[in-house]
Protein backbone atom coordinates (compact mmCIF):
# COMPACT_ATOMS: atom_id res chain seq x y z
CA UNK A 1 0.00 0.00 0.00
CA UNK A 2 1.34 3.30 -0.78
CA UNK A 3 2.02 5.89 2.23
CA UNK A 4 -0.28 8.78 2.54
CA UNK A 5 1.44 12.14 1.58
CA UNK A 6 2.83 13.39 4.85
CA UNK A 7 0.42 16.43 5.13
CA UNK A 8 -2.69 14.53 4.57
CA UNK A 9 -2.91 13.21 8.27
CA UNK A 10 -0.31 15.87 9.94
CA UNK A 11 -0.99 17.33 13.24
CA UNK A 12 0.22 20.95 12.52
CA UNK A 13 1.56 23.68 15.38
CA UNK A 14 0.65 27.36 14.32
CA UNK A 15 3.35 28.83 16.28
CA UNK A 16 3.15 32.82 16.63
CA UNK A 17 6.78 33.86 17.16
CA UNK A 18 6.62 37.10 18.96
CA UNK A 19 4.50 35.09 21.47
CA UNK A 20 6.39 31.70 21.79
CA UNK A 21 9.69 32.22 23.56
CA UNK A 22 12.14 35.14 23.74
CA UNK A 23 16.06 33.83 23.72
CA UNK A 24 17.50 37.95 24.37
CA UNK A 25 15.59 39.77 26.98
CA UNK A 26 13.62 41.91 24.31
CA UNK A 27 9.85 41.20 25.62
CA UNK A 28 9.06 39.54 22.26
CA UNK A 29 9.90 36.01 21.36
CA UNK A 30 12.31 35.55 18.39
CA UNK A 31 13.72 32.40 15.92
CA UNK A 32 16.66 31.30 18.14
CA UNK A 33 13.91 31.05 21.22
CA UNK A 34 11.80 28.93 18.90
CA UNK A 35 14.65 26.53 17.71
CA UNK A 36 15.55 26.26 21.91
CA UNK A 37 11.34 24.96 22.48
CA UNK A 38 11.30 22.37 19.68
CA UNK A 39 12.19 19.38 21.37
CA UNK A 40 9.48 20.66 23.51
CA UNK A 41 6.89 20.90 20.17
CA UNK A 42 8.34 17.45 18.90
CA UNK A 43 6.85 15.54 22.17
CA UNK A 44 3.83 16.83 21.57
CA UNK A 45 3.99 14.58 18.97
CA UNK A 46 3.03 16.98 16.12
CA UNK A 47 4.01 16.08 12.00
CA UNK A 48 4.84 19.63 11.16
CA UNK A 49 5.07 23.37 12.70
CA UNK A 50 4.03 26.57 10.82
CA UNK A 51 5.36 29.47 11.40
CA UNK A 52 3.01 32.98 11.41
CA UNK A 53 5.32 35.72 9.44
CA UNK A 54 8.79 36.64 10.63
CA UNK A 55 10.09 38.61 7.91
CA UNK A 56 11.26 41.89 7.96
CA UNK A 57 8.26 44.46 9.39
CA UNK A 58 7.00 47.49 10.82
CA UNK A 59 4.82 45.52 12.99
CA UNK A 60 1.77 47.31 12.33
CA UNK A 61 -0.19 43.86 11.87
CA UNK A 62 1.77 41.78 13.85
CA UNK A 63 3.99 41.05 10.89
CA UNK A 64 1.25 40.48 7.92
CA UNK A 65 2.70 43.50 6.77
CA UNK A 66 5.63 42.45 5.41
CA UNK A 67 8.63 44.53 4.34
CA UNK A 68 10.61 42.26 2.80
CA UNK A 69 9.50 38.50 2.47
CA UNK A 70 13.14 37.27 1.70
CA UNK A 71 14.43 38.57 5.26
CA UNK A 72 14.31 38.48 8.72
CA UNK A 73 13.09 40.80 10.54
CA UNK A 74 15.92 41.86 12.90
CA UNK A 75 13.43 41.54 16.13
CA UNK A 76 12.90 38.00 15.03
CA UNK A 77 16.93 37.15 14.78
CA UNK A 78 18.54 36.92 10.98
CA UNK A 79 18.53 34.46 8.01
CA UNK A 80 20.83 32.26 9.70
CA UNK A 81 18.88 32.06 12.56
CA UNK A 82 15.76 30.70 10.30
CA UNK A 83 18.06 28.29 9.07
CA UNK A 84 19.19 26.60 12.63
CA UNK A 85 15.50 26.39 13.13
CA UNK A 86 14.43 25.05 9.74
CA UNK A 87 17.24 22.12 9.70
CA UNK A 88 16.92 21.72 13.50
CA UNK A 89 13.15 20.61 13.08
CA UNK A 90 14.19 18.69 9.88
CA UNK A 91 16.52 16.94 12.65
CA UNK A 92 13.52 16.56 14.47
CA UNK A 93 11.88 14.91 12.06
CA UNK A 94 9.19 17.83 11.78
CA UNK A 95 8.35 19.24 8.60
CA UNK A 96 7.97 23.41 8.66
CA UNK A 97 5.75 25.68 7.23
CA UNK A 98 6.10 29.24 6.40
CA UNK A 99 3.47 31.97 6.01
CA UNK A 100 3.15 33.72 2.23
CA UNK A 101 0.96 36.84 2.07
CA UNK A 102 0.19 37.72 -1.05
CA UNK A 103 -2.45 40.18 -0.77
CA UNK A 104 -0.84 43.12 0.12
CA UNK A 105 2.92 44.09 0.83
CA UNK A 106 3.72 46.61 3.81
CA UNK A 107 3.75 49.90 2.83
CA UNK A 108 7.66 50.33 3.72
CA UNK A 109 8.46 47.67 1.37
CA UNK A 110 10.87 49.15 -1.46
CA UNK A 111 8.34 48.61 -3.65
CA UNK A 112 6.16 50.68 -2.51
CA UNK A 113 8.31 53.29 -1.54
CA UNK A 114 9.09 53.33 -5.04
CA UNK A 115 5.82 53.59 -5.84
CA UNK A 116 4.71 56.69 -3.98
CA UNK A 117 8.23 58.44 -5.43
CA UNK A 118 7.18 57.53 -8.90
CA UNK A 119 4.02 59.28 -9.08
CA UNK A 120 0.55 58.50 -10.91
CA UNK A 121 0.86 55.76 -14.58
CA UNK A 122 3.72 55.08 -13.32
CA UNK A 123 4.94 51.20 -14.02
CA UNK A 124 5.85 51.47 -10.08
CA UNK A 125 2.36 52.78 -9.25
CA UNK A 126 0.77 49.74 -11.43
CA UNK A 127 2.25 46.63 -9.08
CA UNK A 128 -0.54 48.29 -6.46
CA UNK A 129 -4.20 49.27 -6.89
CA UNK A 130 -3.40 53.15 -7.22
CA UNK A 131 -6.55 55.12 -8.85
CA UNK A 132 -7.49 59.17 -9.48
CA UNK A 133 -9.96 60.36 -6.41
CA UNK A 134 -13.69 60.88 -7.66
CA UNK A 135 -14.44 64.61 -9.17
CA UNK A 136 -15.10 65.79 -5.76
CA UNK A 137 -11.85 64.32 -3.99
CA UNK A 138 -13.94 61.24 -2.68
CA UNK A 139 -11.85 57.54 -3.20
CA UNK A 140 -12.96 55.87 -6.47
CA UNK A 141 -15.36 53.58 -4.47
CA UNK A 142 -16.70 53.05 -0.65
CA UNK A 143 -15.47 49.27 -0.24
CA UNK A 144 -15.09 49.38 3.80
CA UNK A 145 -11.51 47.71 5.38
CA UNK A 146 -11.92 44.74 7.14
CA UNK A 147 -9.91 46.54 9.95
CA UNK A 148 -12.80 49.41 9.96
CA UNK A 149 -12.64 52.86 8.17
CA UNK A 150 -12.38 53.54 4.12
CA UNK A 151 -9.96 50.63 1.89
CA UNK A 152 -8.53 53.63 0.35
CA UNK A 153 -6.24 55.98 1.61
CA UNK A 154 -4.89 59.74 -0.27
CA UNK A 155 -1.12 60.16 -1.14
CA UNK A 156 0.20 63.91 -1.59
CA UNK A 157 -0.49 63.64 -5.20
CA UNK A 158 -4.13 63.26 -4.60
CA UNK A 159 -4.28 59.46 -5.95
CA UNK A 160 -5.81 57.02 -3.86
CA UNK A 161 -4.37 53.07 -3.04
CA UNK A 162 -6.63 50.67 -2.22
CA UNK A 163 -6.18 48.56 1.21
CA UNK A 164 -8.21 45.78 2.27
CA UNK A 165 -6.63 45.54 5.84
CA UNK A 166 -4.63 48.53 7.36
CA UNK A 167 -3.63 51.64 5.42
CA UNK A 168 0.47 50.56 5.68
CA UNK A 169 -0.67 47.24 3.73
CA UNK A 170 -1.33 48.28 0.11
CA UNK A 171 -3.32 45.46 -1.56
CA UNK A 172 -0.84 43.74 -4.90
CA UNK A 173 -1.92 44.54 -7.81
CA UNK A 174 -1.89 40.53 -9.22
CA UNK A 175 -2.55 41.30 -13.12
CA UNK A 176 0.86 42.72 -12.99
CA UNK A 177 3.62 40.01 -13.78
CA UNK A 178 6.29 41.64 -11.49
CA UNK A 179 3.87 40.89 -8.79
CA UNK A 180 3.80 37.36 -9.98
CA UNK A 181 7.70 36.65 -10.73
CA UNK A 182 8.09 38.41 -7.26
CA UNK A 183 6.19 35.92 -5.46
CA UNK A 184 7.28 33.07 -7.53
CA UNK A 185 11.21 34.19 -6.29
CA UNK A 186 9.77 34.39 -2.51
CA UNK A 187 8.21 30.84 -2.60
CA UNK A 188 11.28 29.51 -4.53
CA UNK A 189 13.55 31.23 -1.95
CA UNK A 190 12.13 29.44 1.36
CA UNK A 191 11.81 26.16 -0.69
CA UNK A 192 15.78 26.34 -1.29
CA UNK A 193 16.08 27.12 2.40
CA UNK A 194 14.23 23.87 3.19
CA UNK A 195 10.64 24.45 4.03
CA UNK A 196 8.69 21.96 2.96
CA UNK A 197 5.22 24.44 2.62
CA UNK A 198 2.91 27.41 3.07
CA UNK A 199 0.20 28.55 4.81
CA UNK A 200 -1.03 30.90 2.20
CA UNK A 201 -2.44 34.36 3.81
CA UNK A 202 -5.86 35.57 2.70
CA UNK A 203 -5.57 33.16 -0.38
CA UNK A 204 -8.93 34.39 -1.24
CA UNK A 205 -8.54 38.16 -1.60
CA UNK A 206 -5.83 38.48 -4.48
CA UNK A 207 -8.08 39.02 -7.00
CA UNK A 208 -10.44 42.14 -7.06
CA UNK A 209 -13.07 42.85 -9.98
CA UNK A 210 -15.77 45.79 -10.39
CA UNK A 211 -12.33 48.10 -8.49
CA UNK A 212 -14.30 51.37 -9.70
CA UNK A 213 -17.72 50.21 -8.41
CA UNK A 214 -19.53 51.36 -5.28
CA UNK A 215 -21.08 48.61 -3.21
CA UNK A 216 -24.76 48.90 -2.68
CA UNK A 217 -24.01 47.81 1.00
CA UNK A 218 -20.67 48.45 2.13
CA UNK A 219 -21.02 48.59 5.85
CA UNK A 220 -23.48 45.41 5.72
CA UNK A 221 -20.65 43.82 3.83
CA UNK A 222 -18.18 44.93 6.71
CA UNK A 223 -20.61 43.42 9.30
CA UNK A 224 -21.28 40.08 7.45
CA UNK A 225 -17.53 39.60 6.94
CA UNK A 226 -17.17 39.70 10.81
CA UNK A 227 -17.63 36.40 12.80
CA UNK A 228 -18.49 38.42 15.99
CA UNK A 229 -21.28 40.19 14.28
CA UNK A 230 -24.56 38.78 15.26
CA UNK A 231 -26.72 39.34 11.68
CA UNK A 232 -29.85 37.01 10.88
CA UNK A 233 -28.43 33.77 8.10
CA UNK A 234 -30.19 34.92 5.22
CA UNK A 235 -28.71 38.88 5.06
CA UNK A 236 -25.47 37.51 5.91
CA UNK A 237 -25.66 34.72 3.37
CA UNK A 238 -26.78 37.46 0.77
CA UNK A 239 -23.87 39.56 1.21
CA UNK A 240 -21.41 37.23 1.25
CA UNK A 241 -22.61 35.02 -1.81
CA UNK A 242 -20.76 37.83 -3.94
CA UNK A 243 -18.08 39.77 -2.40
CA UNK A 244 -15.94 41.57 -4.82
CA UNK A 245 -12.74 41.39 -3.59
CA UNK A 246 -13.17 38.01 -2.22
CA UNK A 247 -12.90 34.41 -4.17
CA UNK A 248 -13.23 35.30 -7.58
CA UNK A 249 -12.38 32.99 -10.38
CA UNK A 250 -9.11 34.10 -11.32
CA UNK A 251 -7.48 33.36 -7.77
CA UNK A 252 -7.48 29.76 -8.89
CA UNK A 253 -5.02 30.69 -11.79
CA UNK A 254 -2.42 31.98 -9.65
CA UNK A 255 -3.01 28.91 -7.43
CA UNK A 256 -2.97 26.35 -10.70
CA UNK A 257 0.60 28.21 -11.42
CA UNK A 258 1.68 27.58 -7.54
CA UNK A 259 1.08 24.06 -7.50
CA UNK A 260 3.37 23.32 -10.54
CA UNK A 261 5.97 25.44 -8.68
CA UNK A 262 5.41 23.06 -6.10
CA UNK A 263 5.03 19.94 -7.92
CA UNK A 264 8.68 20.89 -9.34
CA UNK A 265 10.25 20.23 -6.38
CA UNK A 266 8.99 16.61 -6.79
CA UNK A 267 9.64 14.30 -4.13
CA UNK A 268 9.76 17.10 -1.21
CA UNK A 269 5.96 16.45 -1.11
CA UNK A 270 5.97 20.44 -0.72
CA UNK A 271 2.24 21.54 0.33
CA UNK A 272 0.20 24.22 0.74
CA UNK A 273 -2.72 25.06 2.92
CA UNK A 274 -5.02 28.26 1.92
CA UNK A 275 -6.78 30.36 4.19
CA UNK A 276 -9.74 31.25 2.44
CA UNK A 277 -12.96 32.75 4.12
CA UNK A 278 -15.49 31.58 1.32
CA UNK A 279 -19.36 31.24 0.97
CA UNK A 280 -21.19 29.21 0.18
CA UNK A 281 -18.86 26.45 1.92
CA UNK A 282 -18.77 24.88 -1.46
CA UNK A 283 -16.52 27.02 -2.99
CA UNK A 284 -13.77 26.31 -0.26
CA UNK A 285 -12.85 23.12 -2.25
CA UNK A 286 -12.28 24.55 -5.16
CA UNK A 287 -8.97 25.84 -3.65
CA UNK A 288 -8.10 22.23 -3.59
CA UNK A 289 -8.91 20.93 -6.33
CA UNK A 290 -5.52 18.18 -7.67
CA UNK A 291 -4.06 20.75 -9.53
CA UNK A 292 -4.69 23.77 -6.96
CA UNK A 293 -3.34 23.49 -3.06
CA UNK A 294 -3.21 20.39 -0.78
CA UNK A 295 -5.04 21.99 1.91
CA UNK A 296 -7.77 24.75 2.90
CA UNK A 297 -8.43 26.36 6.54
CA UNK A 298 -11.94 25.00 7.34
CA UNK A 299 -12.97 27.99 9.95
CA UNK A 300 -16.68 26.12 10.42
CA UNK A 301 -15.08 24.90 14.09
CA UNK A 302 -13.95 28.86 15.44
CA UNK A 303 -17.17 29.21 15.64
CA UNK A 304 -19.16 26.79 16.49
CA UNK A 305 -21.25 26.27 19.35
CA UNK A 306 -20.83 23.60 21.85
CA UNK A 307 -23.72 21.61 20.69
CA UNK A 308 -24.39 18.14 18.77
CA UNK A 309 -26.25 19.05 16.07
CA UNK A 310 -23.83 22.07 14.84
CA UNK A 311 -20.77 20.18 15.50
CA UNK A 312 -22.21 17.21 13.68
CA UNK A 313 -23.56 19.09 10.11
CA UNK A 314 -20.36 21.27 9.94
CA UNK A 315 -18.18 18.35 10.65
CA UNK A 316 -20.25 16.14 8.50
CA UNK A 317 -20.08 18.68 5.76
CA UNK A 318 -16.67 19.32 5.88
CA UNK A 319 -16.19 15.34 5.61
CA UNK A 320 -18.79 15.30 2.05
CA UNK A 321 -17.69 18.61 0.66
CA UNK A 322 -13.50 17.70 0.36
CA UNK A 323 -14.69 14.50 -0.56
CA UNK A 324 -16.18 15.50 -4.01
CA UNK A 325 -12.51 16.70 -4.64
CA UNK A 326 -10.67 13.72 -3.44
CA UNK A 327 -9.60 15.77 -0.57
CA UNK A 328 -9.53 15.33 3.13
CA UNK A 329 -10.53 17.98 5.73
CA UNK A 330 -8.32 20.32 7.79
CA UNK A 331 -9.79 21.34 11.48
CA UNK A 332 -8.62 24.01 14.17
CA UNK A 333 -10.07 25.44 17.05
CA UNK A 334 -7.90 28.06 17.78
CA UNK A 335 -6.03 30.39 15.87
CA UNK A 336 -4.28 34.25 16.12
CA UNK A 337 -6.93 35.60 14.79
CA UNK A 338 -9.88 33.91 16.90
CA UNK A 339 -10.84 33.91 20.31
CA UNK A 340 -8.95 31.29 22.13
CA UNK A 341 -11.38 27.84 22.11
CA UNK A 342 -11.39 27.33 26.04
CA UNK A 343 -12.76 30.75 26.41
CA UNK A 344 -14.76 30.43 23.75
CA UNK A 345 -16.82 27.16 24.72
CA UNK A 346 -15.21 26.03 28.08
CA UNK A 347 -12.21 24.34 29.57
CA UNK A 348 -13.84 20.66 29.75
CA UNK A 349 -15.79 21.49 26.37
CA UNK A 350 -12.71 22.35 24.77
CA UNK A 351 -10.86 19.31 26.61
CA UNK A 352 -13.60 16.96 24.74
CA UNK A 353 -13.75 18.69 21.41
CA UNK A 354 -10.15 18.41 21.29
CA UNK A 355 -10.40 14.72 21.82
CA UNK A 356 -13.13 14.10 19.41
CA UNK A 357 -11.22 16.40 16.16
CA UNK A 358 -8.10 14.61 16.82
CA UNK A 359 -9.83 11.39 15.99
CA UNK A 360 -11.60 12.46 12.44
CA UNK A 361 -9.53 12.03 9.12
CA UNK A 362 -7.31 14.82 7.93
CA UNK A 363 -5.10 17.30 9.18
CA UNK A 364 -5.78 19.01 12.66
CA UNK A 365 -4.30 22.36 13.55
CA UNK A 366 -3.27 23.70 17.16
CA UNK A 367 -2.53 27.18 18.03
CA UNK A 368 0.44 27.65 20.05
CA UNK A 369 -1.01 27.30 23.86
CA UNK A 370 -4.01 25.41 23.13
CA UNK A 371 -2.33 22.24 24.23
CA UNK A 372 -1.91 24.31 27.63
CA UNK A 373 -5.69 24.99 27.90
CA UNK A 374 -4.26 28.68 27.77
CA UNK A 375 -7.89 31.09 28.01
CA UNK A 376 -7.66 34.95 26.50
CA UNK A 377 -5.53 36.68 28.12
CA UNK A 378 -7.02 40.31 29.81
CA UNK A 379 -5.90 42.93 28.68
CA UNK A 380 -6.49 46.70 29.41
CA UNK A 381 -7.37 48.46 26.47
CA UNK A 382 -3.84 50.67 26.77
CA UNK A 383 -2.58 47.20 25.75
CA UNK A 384 -4.05 46.18 23.05
CA UNK A 385 -2.04 46.70 19.62
CA UNK A 386 -4.31 45.05 17.28
CA UNK A 387 -4.88 47.55 13.90
CA UNK A 388 -8.19 46.29 14.25
CA UNK A 389 -8.68 47.70 17.92
CA UNK A 390 -7.41 51.06 16.84
CA UNK A 391 -8.77 51.52 12.90
CA UNK A 392 -12.37 50.41 15.19
CA UNK A 393 -12.18 53.66 17.49
CA UNK A 394 -11.71 50.19 20.03
CA UNK A 395 -15.26 49.23 19.37
CA UNK A 396 -13.60 46.08 18.06
CA UNK A 397 -11.67 44.25 20.82
CA UNK A 398 -9.46 42.99 18.23
CA UNK A 399 -6.88 39.62 18.50
CA UNK A 400 -4.10 40.72 20.90
CA UNK A 401 -5.99 38.78 24.05
CA UNK A 402 -5.33 35.39 22.15
CA UNK A 403 -1.31 36.47 21.38
CA UNK A 404 -0.50 36.80 24.59
CA UNK A 405 2.44 35.00 24.99
CA UNK A 406 3.05 31.63 26.42
CA UNK A 407 3.82 30.48 30.50
CA UNK A 408 6.87 28.24 30.64
CA UNK A 409 8.25 27.63 34.21
CA UNK A 410 8.46 29.25 38.00
CA UNK A 411 6.07 31.06 40.19
CA UNK A 412 5.98 34.65 39.04
CA UNK A 413 4.47 36.21 35.57
CA UNK A 414 6.17 36.49 32.88
CA UNK A 415 6.58 32.31 33.61
CA UNK A 416 10.01 32.21 31.90
CA UNK A 417 9.06 33.44 28.27
CA UNK A 418 11.29 36.34 28.38
CA UNK A 419 13.80 37.86 31.08
CA UNK A 420 12.74 41.56 30.30
CA UNK A 421 9.07 42.82 30.00
CA UNK A 422 6.66 40.48 27.78
CA UNK A 423 4.77 42.93 24.65
CA UNK A 424 1.37 41.77 26.47
CA UNK A 425 0.93 41.31 29.90
CA UNK A 426 1.06 37.67 31.43
CA UNK A 427 -1.18 37.29 33.86
CA UNK A 428 -0.05 35.84 37.49
CA UNK A 429 -2.92 33.80 37.08
CA UNK A 430 -1.59 31.60 34.47
CA UNK A 431 0.75 30.25 37.20
CA UNK A 432 -1.41 27.06 36.81
CA UNK A 433 -1.36 26.80 33.18
CA UNK A 434 2.36 27.03 33.01
CA UNK A 435 4.53 24.17 30.82
CA UNK A 436 6.61 23.06 33.74
CA UNK A 437 3.32 22.47 36.20
CA UNK A 438 1.36 20.49 33.46
CA UNK A 439 4.58 18.21 32.97
CA UNK A 440 4.56 17.13 36.10
CA UNK A 441 0.73 16.63 36.26
CA UNK A 442 -0.80 13.29 34.57
CA UNK A 443 -4.00 14.66 34.01
CA UNK A 444 -3.00 18.10 32.79
CA UNK A 445 -4.83 19.28 29.42
CA UNK A 446 -0.72 18.73 28.14
CA UNK A 447 -0.47 15.57 29.09
CA UNK A 448 -3.64 14.64 27.47
CA UNK A 449 -3.07 16.10 23.82
CA UNK A 450 0.46 14.26 24.43
CA UNK A 451 -1.55 10.89 24.63
CA UNK A 452 -3.71 11.80 22.13
CA UNK A 453 -1.46 12.44 19.09
CA UNK A 454 0.43 8.84 20.06
CA UNK A 455 -3.05 7.08 20.32
CA UNK A 456 -3.80 8.73 16.98
CA UNK A 457 -0.79 7.51 15.07
CA UNK A 458 -0.77 4.15 16.50
CA UNK A 459 -4.93 3.19 16.26
CA UNK A 460 -6.43 5.72 14.13
CA UNK A 461 -4.73 6.58 10.67
CA UNK A 462 -4.70 3.48 8.10
CA UNK A 463 -8.50 4.41 7.21
CA UNK A 464 -9.56 7.79 6.19
CA UNK A 465 -13.22 6.63 6.47
CA UNK A 466 -15.05 7.02 9.53
CA UNK A 467 -19.02 6.05 10.63
CA UNK A 468 -21.41 7.66 12.10
CA UNK A 469 -22.63 5.59 15.25
CA UNK A 470 -24.73 8.30 17.37
CA UNK A 471 -25.90 11.73 15.69
CA UNK A 472 -28.54 13.58 15.14
CA UNK A 473 -29.63 11.72 12.42
CA UNK A 474 -27.74 8.17 13.45
CA UNK A 475 -28.16 6.18 16.57
CA UNK A 476 -31.31 6.44 19.18
CA UNK A 477 -31.33 10.41 18.83
CA UNK A 478 -30.13 11.90 22.01
CA UNK A 479 -29.01 15.03 20.98
CA UNK A 480 -26.13 15.44 23.57
CA UNK A 481 -24.16 12.60 22.47
CA UNK A 482 -21.97 12.31 19.25
CA UNK A 483 -20.27 9.49 18.56
CA UNK A 484 -17.93 7.72 15.44
CA UNK A 485 -16.18 4.76 14.88
CA UNK A 486 -12.88 4.96 12.59
CA UNK A 487 -10.58 1.69 12.53
CA UNK A 488 -11.11 -0.56 15.67
CA UNK A 489 -11.93 2.64 17.75
CA UNK A 490 -15.50 4.40 18.81
CA UNK A 491 -15.12 7.97 19.69
CA UNK A 492 -17.64 9.40 22.17
CA UNK A 493 -18.24 12.67 22.95
CA UNK A 494 -20.64 13.84 25.90
CA UNK A 495 -22.18 17.42 25.28
CA UNK A 496 -24.64 17.48 28.57
CA UNK A 497 -23.90 19.08 31.54
CA UNK A 498 -24.80 15.54 33.34
CA UNK A 499 -22.79 12.34 33.15
CA UNK A 500 -24.11 9.56 30.58
CA UNK A 501 -23.80 6.17 30.23
CA UNK A 502 -23.47 4.68 26.86
CA UNK A 503 -22.84 0.96 26.12
CA UNK A 504 -20.32 0.25 23.44
CA UNK A 505 -17.66 -2.34 24.28
CA UNK A 506 -14.01 -2.74 24.42
CA UNK A 507 -11.24 -0.75 26.24
CA UNK A 508 -11.36 2.88 27.12
CA UNK A 509 -8.28 4.24 25.42
CA UNK A 510 -8.47 7.76 26.67
CA UNK A 511 -11.07 10.11 28.36
CA UNK A 512 -10.66 14.21 28.26
CA UNK A 513 -11.77 14.18 31.67
CA UNK A 514 -10.86 11.75 34.40
CA UNK A 515 -10.87 8.06 34.66
CA UNK A 516 -13.94 6.62 33.34
CA UNK A 517 -16.31 4.32 35.13
CA UNK A 518 -16.71 1.03 33.65
CA UNK A 519 -19.14 -1.85 34.21
CA UNK A 520 -19.18 -4.48 31.15
CA UNK A 521 -19.41 -2.83 27.84
CA UNK A 522 -21.48 0.25 30.07
CA UNK A 523 -18.89 3.19 30.49
CA UNK A 524 -20.20 6.39 32.66
CA UNK A 525 -18.80 9.45 30.41
CA UNK A 526 -18.83 12.69 32.47
CA UNK A 527 -20.45 15.88 31.90
CA UNK A 528 -18.83 17.28 28.90
CA UNK A 529 -16.18 14.69 28.05
CA UNK A 530 -15.00 12.46 25.31
CA UNK A 531 -13.63 9.27 25.26
CA UNK A 532 -11.74 6.86 22.56
CA UNK A 533 -12.81 3.13 23.20
CA UNK A 534 -10.71 0.47 21.28
CA UNK A 535 -13.38 -2.41 20.48
C1 LIG B 1 -4.86 37.13 7.78
C2 LIG B 1 -4.05 36.94 9.04
C3 LIG B 1 -4.34 38.08 9.96
C4 LIG B 1 -3.96 39.37 9.28
C5 LIG B 1 -4.66 39.50 7.94
C6 LIG B 1 -4.06 40.60 7.11
O1 LIG B 1 -6.23 37.03 7.99
O2 LIG B 1 -4.32 35.70 9.60
O3 LIG B 1 -3.66 37.96 11.17
O4 LIG B 1 -4.31 40.46 10.08
O5 LIG B 1 -4.52 38.33 7.19
O6 LIG B 1 -2.79 40.22 6.66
Amino acid sequence: MKSLPWWKEAVIYQIYPRSFFDSNGDGEGDLPGITSKLEYVQQLGVDAIWLSPFYTSPNKDGGYDVADPRDVDPRFGNLADAQSLIDHAHELHMKVLADVVPNHFSDQHEWFQAALGAGPGSPERARFHFYDANPDGTPPNNWISLFGGPSWTQVADGQYYLHLFDSSQPDLNWDNDDVNKDFEETLRFWLDRGVDGFRIDVAHGLVKEDILKNHHDPQGLSNALRLDYPMDHETRNALLLSVPYFDRQGVHEIYRRWRKLFDSYGDREIMAVAEAWVHPPINATKYVRPDELHQVFNFDLLTAPFEAAHLYEVINRSIELNATVNALPTWALSNHDSPRVASRIGDEESRALALFVFALPGSSYIFAGQELGLPDGELSDSDRQDPSFIRSGGTVKGRDGARVPLPWSGDSTPFGFTSGKPWLPIAQSWQRFTVENQDKDPSSILNLFRQALTLRRQYLLASQKISWVQSPIHGNHDDSLLAFMRESVTVVMNLSSHSKEVDVPGEVLLSSFGDIQVHGSKKLLPARSCIWISN
